[in-house]
């Protein structure tokens, strides 16, 4: 039988998931993360959901090639809503955006009850992301980025109480756990650059709206050049 290859970012993510009593993988689409860990030791039940009828398909067909359709249970359903009540210590959510994995994760209470492992890779909004796991008792564990073709962030978090974000820590995560990342740097001057043409996209319009987002970007982008400039490395 023939070993599933993941791409970096979904390696990086599989390879996050400790061996437990249960994982389950939300919008699991192809499947792959489920079957590699069947396939590579984890020894707890699989779960995989995803809310469309053909992602799951593909999961069950992907499953089946690798000699893997008994080990993973599969549901078709909304986020976790199918799961509560199974004994499930870890929870991947990856590939979507950062408010829809928030909305799993807000009807899902019993993932911070049961003290879930929670490793979550947001496509946008990673702010958003972090100020809803910050203001609904998640404490963010690691922070990483994978470059595959572009640079993905990798989030771990269980229950517990955060320190305060910064404005350019909401964009990037805590310095104490990125800024020892190798891509730090780069993300951090990507993100600069990103805040910094918004800030002069919103100067040059004369629209209200505008000038209300005007003063929150600003301070966005001063709080970056602030961390820039600090040079922090985790452990200072
Ligand atoms: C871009 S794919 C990501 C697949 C895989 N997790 C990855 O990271 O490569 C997003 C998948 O999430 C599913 N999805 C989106 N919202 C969902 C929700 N609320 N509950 C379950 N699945 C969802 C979509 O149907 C799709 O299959």
């Amino acid at each position: 039988m023939s070993l599933l290859r993941l791409s970096a970012r979904l390696k990086a993510i599989a390879e996050l998931v400790p061996d437990g009593i249960g994982a389950a993988d939300v919008g699991t689409d192809h499947g792959y993360i489920p079957v590699w860990l069947a396939q590579n030791g984890y020894g707890g039940k699989l779960y995989a959901t995803d809310i469309n009828k053909e992602p799951l398909r593909h999961a069950k067909q992907t499953a089946a090639e690798y000699g893997q359709d008994g080990r993973i249970e599969f549901h078709l359903c909304d986020g976790l809503s199918a799961l509560k009540g199974k004994n499930i210590d870890t929870v991947v959510i990856a590939g979507m955006g950062g408010e829809n994995i928030a909305s799993i994760l807000e009807a899902a209470p019993w993932t911070r009850e049961n003290s879930c492992f929670l490793i979550l890779q947001p496509m946008s909004k990673s702010a958003h992301l972090r100020k809803w796991l910050y203001n609904n008792g998640f404490r963010v564990l690691s922070e990483q980025l994978v470059d595959d073709s572009g640079i993905y962030e990798i989030l771990t978090a269980s229950a517990g109480t955060d320190e305060p974000y910064s404005p350019a820590e909401l964009l990037i995560g805590h310095a104490r756990l990125i800024a020892s990342d190798p891509l730090y740097e780069k993300r951090l001057a990507q993100l600069t650059d990103k805040i910094g043409k918004e800030v002069s996209g919103l100067s040059a319009s004369l629209k209200s709206e505008a000038l209300e987002r005007l003063t929150d970007t600003k301070e966005t982008l001063l709080s970056l050049q602030k961390l820039k400039s600090s040079g922090f490395k985790a452990g200072d």
